[in-house]
C-alpha cells in the first residue's frame, strides 16, 4: 500500500524578536503545501513552534526587563496571531518550554549518553550568540561569525560532547544514495564539500555559563545544547519517549523539513546523525529555500529594515500576501521584497486576471440570463476554443500536483493563472456580448458562459491551498457555496460537474484594482510610524525620506577611494568554501592577493587575463586565514547575479579610474 500521510514542519521560530515577513515565507510555503496535499487526499500532520531556550533568548529577556518565561509567553501569543492572520493551518505548535518537550529531550540526551556518544570534555573555542553555534578558531574570520559576519565570543567551559565524528560516514553514504535527501543541490553539495569532506569535530552540547534551558538531569549545571533541544522537536511533539508513541510510528520519518537556508547545516548534518544514533529513520527530505531580501540587502531587525506582515495583511487581505510570496519567488533561490513589486502583482494577477474574469463572467449571466447559470449545448465540442479551455482546465489539475511534488510553489501557480488567462483569452474570442444581440446565438451565449463558470470553479478549486479565503467568494458568486461536493479535488477529473439552473449572483470585486501612488505612500507612512514607536527615530516626512534614499557624498570624500585597473593574474577556490576566490592580481607595480566571493558566479579559469575595477586603498583584512589587500568591484542583479566591472578598451594595469 502506497503511504497516504504527509509529515511536514516548518522551523520553530525564536521569538526574541516579532517576526517579519521574510519569516513568515516559511510558514506559508508550508501551509501551501500541508493544504495542497490534504486537499490531494493525504493523511497531513503540519508542525510549527518556536524555539524558546538558550543564551540569545535570555538576553533577549534581561534586555527587556522581563523573566523569560513571561517574555517569550508574550511574544509566542503574537505569533499565534500572525499565524491565524495568515491563516497557517499547522495541526500542532510544539513549544520547547512545554513539558512534552523537556521530557523528550531529558531521554534523548541521557540515552545518548549511556549509549556512549556523549561523553564529558571541556571546551574552548567560539560562539556566535545569535546563530547560536560553536566554531573553532579556524572557522572564525577576523573575530566574526563565518555564518551571519557578527562577532563571536570566546568561550572555555566544560561541556558534553557529541560523538560526531563517528557517524559522517554513515552519513555521508545517505547523502549520497539518496539524492532527494537534501534540495535544491548546491545545497546538499556545500554541505558535503564544506563540512563533511573536511572531517566533522565532536559537537559540544550542553552550556554551563547561562541556566535557560533544559537541565541535563544528571549534571544539573548543565543545560542541553539549543540545537540538540531545538531540533528534537521534531519527534517530540509526535510523542516521541512519551508513553504513546502512536503517532511518531504514523508520521515519522517526516516527508519534508523545510527551512530557510542559513540552517542547512544544523538539519542536515547534526539532525540526522542525531537520528542515526537513536536508531531511528531519517527525514526523507530536507529543503533549504532561499531568503527573501529587500533591494538594499538582507531584512535585520538590527538594520531597523524589516517589514511588518500585520501592517501588510491588515491593508490587503492574508490572501494577497500570501500570494504575493508564493508566486514571486522562484522556491530555492532569494528573491526580492518591494512594497512596489507586491502592489503590482495584486493589480495585475489577482485584480486584473482572476478578479476580471469573474466579474465580467457573473455579470453577463446576470444581464443575459437573469443570472440564473445557463446550459451548455447538448452537442458541444464543436469549437476549437471550447476544447482547449476544457483540455486546459482538466490537465491543470495533475501539472500541479507534479511541480507540488517538487517543492514548485511559484510554478504550480503560474500554471493555475494559465488556466486563468485561458479563461480570459477565451471571452475575447468568443466575444458574449457579441452573441447577445443575436437570438439565433443563444444557445452559443449559453454554452460559452456556462463554460466559463465551470472553468472559474475549476480556478476556485486549484486555489485553497494558496489563498484559502478567496474560493469562498468565488463560490458565493457562482451560487454554489453550499455545495460542498464540487469543492473538492475529485471534482475536477470530469468536465461539466457545475449543475446549470444556479443562481449566481454579482458582488464585491475579489480585489480592487489599487492605485499605486497613495498605496506606496501609505505603506512608506506605516514604516516611518513604527520606526517612531520603537523609538529607532524621529518622525521623517515621506518626502524626507525619499531624499533620505539618496546618499549624497563630496567628491572629496570619493577622491579618498583609490581605484584602479588590476589584470587577474591568478585565480584558485578557498578550500572549504564555495564561494571564495583566491586572485593574484597585476596593479601596475606591485601585486596583491585578495580574496573574492564570486567563486559561485565565475570560474577561476575565466577570470584569468580579465581586466577589472580594484579598490587599493582598503584595509586589508583576514577570510578563511587568507590576506586580502583590496576589493574588485563587481554588479549585482536584483535576482543575486554579480557581474564584473571592466573597463572598455585596453588599458594598462594600475592605471587609476576618477
Ligand atoms: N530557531 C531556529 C530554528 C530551529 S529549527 C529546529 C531559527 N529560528 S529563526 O527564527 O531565526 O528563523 C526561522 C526561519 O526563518 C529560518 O528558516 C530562517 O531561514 C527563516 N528566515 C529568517 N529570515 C528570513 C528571510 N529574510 N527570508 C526567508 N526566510 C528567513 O533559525
Amino acid at each position: 500500500m502506497s503511504k497516504n500521510t504527509y509529515y511536514i514542519t516548518t522551523p520553530i521560530y525564536y521569538p526574541s524578536n516579532k517576526l517579519h515577513i521574510g519569516n513568515s515565507y516559511t510558514t506559508v510555503a508550508a501551509d501551501a503545501l500541508a493544504r495542497f496535499k490534504r486537499l490531494t487526499g493525504f493523511d497531513v500532520r503540519f508542525l510549527t513552534g518556536t524555539d524558546e531556550h538558550g543564551q540569545k533568548i535570555q538576553r533577549s529577556a534581561a534586555d527587556a526587563g522581563k523573566e523569560p518565561q513571561v517574555f517569550v509567553d508574550e511574544i509566542v501569543a503574537w505569533i499565534k496571531d500572525l499565524w491565524s492572520a495568515l491563516d497557517i493551518s499547522y495541526d500542532d505548535f510544539i513549544r520547547t518550554t512545554e513539558p512534552r518537550h523537556k521530557q523528550a529531550v531529558e531521554q534523548i540526551f541521557n540515552r545518548l549518553y549511556q549509549q556512549g556518544d556523549i561523553y564529558k570534555g571541556r571546551y574552548e573555542g567560539w560562539y556566535c550568540t545569535p546563530c547560536e553555534s560553536f566554531w573553532t578558531a579556524r572557522q572564525v574570520e577576523d573575530g566574526n561569525c563565518p555564518d551571519c559576519g557578527r562577532p563571536v565570543e570566546k568561550v572555555a567551559e566544560e561541556g558534553y560532547f557529541f560523538r560526531m565524528s563517528k557517524y559522517a560516514p554513515r552519513l555521508l553514504e545517505h547523502i549520497n544514495a539518496n539524492p532527494d535527501f537534501i534540495q535544491p543541490v548546491s545545497r546538499k553539495n556545500e554541505m558535503i564539500n564544506n563540512f563533511l569532506k573536511p572531517g566533522l569535530e565532536d559537537l559540544c552540547v550542553s552550556r554551563t555559563t547561562f541556566d535557560w534551558g533544559i537541565p541535563v538531569s544528571f549534571d544539573k549545571k548543565h543545560v542541553v545544547y539549543v540545537w540538540l533541544d531545538a531540533l528534537s522537536n521534531y519527534i517530540s511533539a509526535l510523542g516521541y519517549g512519551s508513553g504513546d508513541e502512536s503517532l511518531l510510528h504514523k508520521y515519522w520519518p517526516a516527508d519534508v523539513h523545510l527551512i530557510g537556508k542559513d540552517i542547512v547545516r544544523f538539519h542536515t548534518i547534526y539532525w540526522p546523525i542525531f537520528l542515526m544514533a537513536l536508531g531511528l529513520p531519517l527525514p526523507r527530505q530536507v529543503f533549504g529555500h532561499g531568503w527573501l531580501i529587500l533591494k538594499e540587502g538582507k531584512m535585520s531587525k538590527s538594520k531597523g529594515n524589516v517589514v511588518d506582515p500585520m501592517v501588510l495583511i491588515q491593508r490587503y487581505g492574508s490572501d494577497s500576501v500570501r500570494y504575493f510570496l508564493l508566486r514571486e519567488i522562484p522556491f530555492g533561490t532569494d528573491g526580492v521584497f518591494s512594497n512596489e513589486s507586491m502592489l503590482q502583482r495584486i493589480n495585475t494577477d489577482l485584480a486584473n486576471d482572476l478578479g476580471n474574469l469573474l466579474s465580467r463572467t457573473v455579470t453577463m449571466v446576470e444581464r443575459f440570463f437573469g443570472g440564473i447559470i445557463p446550459a451548455p449545448a447538448v452537442k458541444g465540442n464543436a469549437y476549437p476554443s471550447d476544447r482547449e479551455l476544457r483540455e486546459t482546465a482538466l490537465s491543470t489539475p495533475s501539472k500541479m500536483v507534479k511541480l507540488m511534488d517538487n517543492l514548485q510553489l511559484s510554478g504550480a501557480l503560474e500554471v493555475l493563472w494559465a488556466l486563468i488567462r485561458r479563461s480570459n483569452k477565451y471571452i475575447d474570442e468568443n466575444t458574449p456580448w457579441a452573441l447577445a444581440k443575436k437570438e439565433e446565438e443563444k444557445e452559443r451565449l449559453g454554452t460559452v458562459l456556462y463554460n466559463l463558470c465551470e472553468s472559474l470553479r475549476f480556478i476556485s478549486v486549484l486555489l485553497l491551498p494558496f489563498m484559502p479565503r478567496t474560493p469562498e467568494r468565488i463560490w458565493s458568486q457562482l451560487g454554489i457555496r453550499s455545495m460542498g461536493n464540487l469543492h473538492v479535488w475529485k471534482s475536477l477529473q470530469e468536465w461539466g460537474q457545475l449543475k446549470p439552473g444556479i443562481k449566481a449572483q454579482r458582488m464585491d470585486d475579489l480585489f480592487p484594482r489599487l492605485d499605486l501612488e497613495q498605496e506606496l505612500k501609505y505603506l512608506l507612512e506605516r514604516e516611518n510610524d513604527k520606526a517612531v514607536k520603537e523609538g529607532k527615530k524621529e518622525r521623517d516626512t515621506v518626502e524626507e525620506k525619499e531624499e533620505k534614499k539618496v546618499d549624497l557624498i563630496s567628491i572629496d570624500d570619493f577622491a579618498r577611494v583609490d581605484i584602479r585597473v588590476a589584470e587577474i593574474l591568478s585565480a584558485e577556490p578557498v578550500p572549504k568554501t564555495d564561494k571564495l576566490l583566491k586572485l593574484i592580481l597585476n596593479i601596475g607595480e606591485e601585486e596583491r592577493q585578495v580574496v573574492a566571493g564570486i567563486a559561485l558566479h565565475y570560474s577561476s579559469e575565466e577570470l584569468i587575463g580579465k581586466k577589472v575595477l580594484f579598490v587599493s586603498n582598503l584595509k586589508p583584512v583576514k577570510l578563511r586565514g587568507l590576506l586580502s589587500e583590496g576589493m574588485i568591484l563587481a554588479a549585482t542583479s536584483p535576482e543575486g547575479k554579480v557581474v564584473l566591472t571592466a573597463v572598455d578598451a585596453d588599458i594598462a594595469p594600475g592605471s587609476k579610474i576618477s
